[in-house]
């Protein structure tokens, strides 16, 4: 997977893909991140890549020319006068107004070999370029942040994770919370009694068909009395309804 970040803040990225797994993932050529600063496309002394907005009001508006620049340089799209579907690599506008991420985007996004990040900055972004550029829009949640580099980020670490070999273990995707639409069950690890709390014998006995199907049962009790809204669109079989139904009765 080729990302490319579009923003004028460059040197947030650097950290957080130098860290842990996404470093490894970049070292081993599973995925690769150009982070690209919107400020070299600009023609002007200044560089200027904001400005006042038409009709007043407060705030400064990121102007179209730098942006359709780096753009349509980095992605090799040629201007286009009238305006054409661009190019088939999604380019996306981080935005409170976008829809909201979820596994199901992540795992939609990950199909693709490549994909255009663009982080808005200021109080927003010419309308041209949403209406001209952007094939996608999307928001990490019902709240404003200063800019989207956190929210680009965040697609670039939820979506990587979901590529082949990324992650150490091979299952590691399948179990997480949201992948089977139930949060995920508890986890424990040595020793088995830390300071009087006992890990629960259960995962201690060796026995695989009881641990799984108790993990199951606790993936939907948690599911149930944490996020009950996740439960009408998950994957249920007989056996996690009536589960579910003697949970109902007993709360
Ligand atoms: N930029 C500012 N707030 C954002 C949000 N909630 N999601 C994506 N991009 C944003």
């Amino acid at each position: 997977m080729h990302f490319d970040v579009f923003t004028l803040l460059p040197e947030v990225f650097p950290a957080y893909l130098n860290t842990s797994i996404l470093k490894r993932a970049r070292e081993r050529g599973l995925i690769q991140v150009d982070v690209h600063n919107l400020r070299d496309y600009t023609r002007d002394k200044h560089h200027t890549t904001d400005d006042m907005p038409y009709g007043g009001g407060g705030g400064m508006v990121m102007k179209p020319e730098p942006i359709f620049e780096a753009l349509e340089t980095i992605l090799e799209l040629t201007p286009q006068t009238p305006p054409q579907p661009v190019s088939n690599i999604p380019i996306i506008l981080l935005t409170p107004q976008g829809r909201v991420f979820n596994q199901n985007i992540a795992k939609e996004l990950s199909a693709h070999p490549r994909l255009a990040l663009l982080c808005g900055r200021y109080e927003g972004i010419d309308e041209r370029i949403r209406e001209h550029l952007i094939t996608d829009e999307i928001s990490i949640g019902d709240y404003v942040l200063t800019g989207g580099e956190i929210p680009a980020l965040i697609l670039i670490d939820a979506i990587s994770r979901l590529l082949p070999n990324v992650l150490g273990d091979p299952t590691g995707a399948e179990d997480d919370s949201h992948a089977m639409g139930l949060l995920e069950y508890p986890h424990y690890t040595r020793p088995p009694e830390f300071r009087g709390w006992r890990a629960p014998e259960i995962l201690l006995s060796g026995d695989h068909a009881k641990i799984e199907k108790w993990r199951r049962e606790q993936a939907l009790e948690r599911t149930f009395r944490k996020r009950p809204d996740m439960l009408e669109k998950a994957d249920l079989s007989k056996d996690d309804l009536k589960f579910l139904a003697t949970l109902k009765r007993n709360s």
